[in-house]
């Protein structure tokens, strides 16, 4: 029997590659991706119970908190990549003090553990100067941009999961009430599971520095385009309806938020366009999932 010793190459060939939000659309996909790449991962995790299925496809589990900077670091250690998904907080308190923790635990950790790159979830709209919900990831993205490995900001178009919540209504009355108007506008759109395998790919190439990528999918998507989809997936007739902007708080704050504002301020910025990409169409990268696709599987999780 031979026996030898590893090299450096053998250890970036083998070392682990760290996925949060990984029992979430976004991670998943990611690390579904890696894992048919051939490629070690680290499932981090928040409650290990949720783990199972991860642990039984070969992963290394570890748990943490996004805003707990010692769990993080010990999940990160001894990675060739991490891959951060910062919680969504739709309904934060003025300030942002939610994303202030996550981000502030995040760059802790990336510092001390020192992986040798990372891959951020970010989102279309990021360098808007104006605050609205997508500040949280504004300020992420600052507060990561001069970590010393290198690090990608992936910016990805409105989920076309996010029709979640148009199935009920698609189905039982032939209705989808939009906050994005006007209804003929066409908005980038992207899969999560292109998002995941995007990330994924980002992972496992080399760069220097800073860089951001921005995604969607195949083709824009209007209200009324995503009605005529539900259409087709239902086999019945749905149309989009405006809800009125004025009143977006009272029904916001019906629903339970407290501070709609920055929700508000995003929708307001998707449709008065200062939430878009910000580099030249050509340079954005295309998923390919089209959005029938992601409607059939939301309306037979839906039952
Ligand atoms: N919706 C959009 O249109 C859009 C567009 C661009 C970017 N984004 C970004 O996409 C991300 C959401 O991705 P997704 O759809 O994949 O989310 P998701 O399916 O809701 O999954 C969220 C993941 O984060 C984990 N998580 C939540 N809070 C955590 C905490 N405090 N500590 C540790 N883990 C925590 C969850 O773990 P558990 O299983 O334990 O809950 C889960 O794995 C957000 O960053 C959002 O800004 C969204």
């Amino acid at each position: 029997m031979s026996t030898r010793h590893l090299t450096r190459r053998d250890l970036s060939e083998t070392a682990m590659y760290a996925i949060t939000g990984i029992t979430g659309k976004v991670g998943g996909a990611v690390a579904r991706a890696l894992l048919a790449a051939g490629q070690p991962v680290r499932a981090v995790v928040r409650d290990v119970a949720r783990a199972r299925s991860w642990a039984e496809r070969g992963c290394e589990v570890v748990t943490a908190g996004m805003d707990d900077a010692a769990s993080l670091t010990a999940a990160f250690e001894g990675t060739q990549g991490v891959f951060i998904l910062p919680p969504s907080e739709f309904d934060p308190l003025p300030g942002f003090p939610e994303a202030r923790a996550v981000i502030d635990a995040v760059r802790g950790a990336l510092q001390s553990a020192a992986p040798g790159k990372v891959v951020c979830l970010s989102t279309i709209g990021a360098q808007a100067a104006e605050t609205n919900l997508l500040t949280q990831r504004t300020l992420l993205e600052q507060a990561l941009r001069d970590l010393p490995m290198p690090v990608t900001f992936l910016r990805p178009a409105w989920f076309m999961e996010n029709a979640a919540w148009d199935v009920a209504p698609a189905r039982d009355t032939g209705v989808i009430p939009s906050f994005l108007q006007p209804l003929d506008k066409a908005v980038p759109m992207v899969a999560t599971a292109d998002v995941g395998r995007a990330a994924a790919e980002l992972l496992q190439q080399s760069w220097r520095g800073v860089r951001i990528v921005e995604l969607e999918g195949p083709q824009r998507v209007s209200p009324n385009d995503l009605a005529a989809a539900f259409a087709q997936v239902l086999g019945r007739p749905v149309r989009a309806e405006e809800v009125a902007r004025e009143s977006w708080d009272a029904l916001f704050r019906s629903q339970g938020m407290k501070e709609p504002l920055p929700r508000m301020r995003m929708l307001d910025g998707f449709n008065e366009g200062w939430i878009a990409f910000e580099g030249e169409d050509a340079g954005i990268v295309k998923g390919e999932v089209e959005l029938e696709t992601v409607l059939r599987g939301l309306v037979s999780e839906a039952g």
